[in-house]
């Protein structure tokens, strides 16, 4: 992956207000491939979003297992990650009151033929020969998803792993992000020395 290039940022606790959201959203390879990285993030912005953290990596089968493991055995899981994995992704922490459900508005409905005019999907997305939807983004569709895609685990627990991220350190809320795994990871401190983390 890229991310080793970016090192490790700390970027504290979120600005705004104690329910500010954070949510992870992914400018999946057909959209990378096509260049609209740009106008996704700029649709983000534009709905006055913050950018937490922003990488370009190539997600592995194995983080890509861990972030859809609710789509194992579905018809569509094994060209979904072979989809996912074709290329590069943009991963941007994004960050903002409400900005779970706030994104899943902007990027429209999953099947691109489907999703409405001024929608991500609806304005540039299509459908192409192959089993998976192709459709440009990813966002987290939950508080609770957002937590799993976090990969809910004690990165002590993940030390048996080579490509672990480093057990964080700063106050409670704290997101880190950094290049630890070979590819962009983040996570968010749960007390002192503890953390939710995952490798994206
Ligand atoms: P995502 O998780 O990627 O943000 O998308 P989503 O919530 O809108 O859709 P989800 O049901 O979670 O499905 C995950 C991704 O799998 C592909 N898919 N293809 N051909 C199909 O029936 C089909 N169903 C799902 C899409 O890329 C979808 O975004
Ligand atoms: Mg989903």
């Amino acid at each position: 992956g890229y991310g080793h290039d970016l090192g490790v940022t700390t970027l504290g606790p979120v600005t705004e207000t104690a329910q500010t959201e954070r949510s992870l959203i992914l400018v999946k390879p057909d959209g990378f491939r096509r260049g609209l990285t740009g106008e996704v993030i700029r649709r983000i912005e534009a709905k006055g979003y913050t950018l937490a953290a922003l990488a370009v990596v190539t997600p592995t089968r194995e983080q890509l297992a861990a972030h859809y493991a609710e789509h194992e055995g579905k018809p569509f899981y094994e060209p979904l990650l072979e989809f996912m994995s074709s290329g590069p992704v943009a991963a941007v922490v994004i960050e903002g009151q409400e900005c779970i459900k706030g994104f899943r508005s902007l990027a429209g409905a999953t099947k691109p033929t489907e999703a409405a005019p001024g929608t991500i999907r609806g304005d540039l997305g299509r459908k192409w020969a192959g089993t998976v939807d192709e459709n440009i983004v990813h966002g987290s569709d939950s508080p609770e998803s957002a937590a799993r895609e976090i990969a809910t685990r004690e990165p002590a627990a993940r030390s048996g792993r080579s490509r672990s991220p480093p057990v964080p350190s700063g106050p409670s809320g704290a997101l880190h992000t950094g290049g630890a795994c070979g590819a962009v990871w983040w996570c968010v401190v749960s007390k002192p020395g503890h953390a939710l983390g995952c490798c994206m």
